[in-house]
């Protein structure tokens, strides 16, 4: 794979990859949590989507963005994809075991905790929810609570090509949301990096007049992972790092991915063409 950009580490550089533009909404959690690393994002949008693939293709995509990120310099991987972090973290931890890697994973036990009963709703690609990872995520949480499960084929694929206020995608949020609507999910977990960028959709077909669905989406959390693990690897004076904290390289449209990073609140990133490998 061609690489291109400083391979220098700085104090603290984290690499973070997703299929596309999803992995954006952690890069913002990222970046207002550790506004002094250097962030550095690959998105694999020529190869997306994920969710309707194969383990074996999840996987080498997986690879292929954490060489290209560790070849940048990167001292972590925030693997910002519950479908990457559901077919490809452990291959990837097992033939890097010296790199930390953090994942992203439904949201599903605080969501519990904050529904009190009432049914939760998950909403994430159909190869996540198929997974031996989720299942037991869900069995080790769900107890005798009613969680209903909603697969989207389509949709993450259309946030990408579409965009997140296009006619197919609202068409898919409207069918996806519609059953968990029905069962009158006061909690709604968003098992996908893309769907936070839909938040308004999802609010328009969940909410009554009765009450505004909580929508649960754990990148905040995967920020503060990453910095407890961060304090671990890093001097603690630790000096700022001199170069653009921001930097994405895609194989999609950068356009695309820059109007959705300033949509994230990423204004100042630097995005680069990254070869189709
Ligand atoms: N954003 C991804 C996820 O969190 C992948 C979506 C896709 O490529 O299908 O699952």
């Amino acid at each position: 794979m061609a690489q291109t950009g400083n391979a220098a580490p700085g104090p603290s550089r984290i690499g973070v990859f997703d299929s596309g533009v999803g992995g954006l909404t952690v890069l913002a959690a990222l970046h207002l949590r550790l506004p002094r690393a250097t962030l550095i994002y690959a998105a694999d949008s020529a190869y997306a989507p994920y969710g309707e693939r194969d383990p074996a293709y999840v996987q080498q995509r997986s690879l292929e963005l954490t060489r290209f990120l560790l070849a940048h310099g990167a001292q972590a991987i925030v693997v910002a994809c519950n479908t990457a972090t559901a077919l490809a973290i452990a291959e990837l931890r097992r033939i890097w075991p010296h790199v930390p890697f953090i994942g992203i994973e439904p949201a599903i036990k605080p969501a519990l905790i904050m529904t009190h009963g009432r049914p939760v709703g998950v909403l994430a690609t159909p190869a996540t929810l198929s997974s031996p990872r989720f299942q037991a995520l869900l069995q080790a949480h769900a107890g005798r609570a009613e969680v209903l499960i909603q697969p989207c084929p389509g949709l993450a694929e259309a946030i990408e090509t579409r965009g997140p206020e296009s006619v197919e995608t609202t068409t898919l949020v409207r069918r996806f949301c519609a059953p968990l609507r029905k069962a009158d999910c006061a909690t709604v977990v968003l098992g996908c990096t893309h769907y936070p960028l839909i938040a308004k959709a999802l609010h328009d077909a969940l909410d009554t007049p009765a009450r505004l669905v909580n929508l649960v989406d754990p990148a905040h959390a995967v920020a503060a992972q990453t910095e407890r693990i961060l304090s671990t690897l890093l001097p603690a004076n630790a000096a700022p790092t001199q170069e653009r904290t921001l930097q994405a390289w895609t194989n999609g449209d950068p356009i695309a991915l820059e109007r959705i990073a300033k949509a994230c609140g990423l204004d100042d990133m630097i995005v680069h063409p990254m070869p189709a490998t």
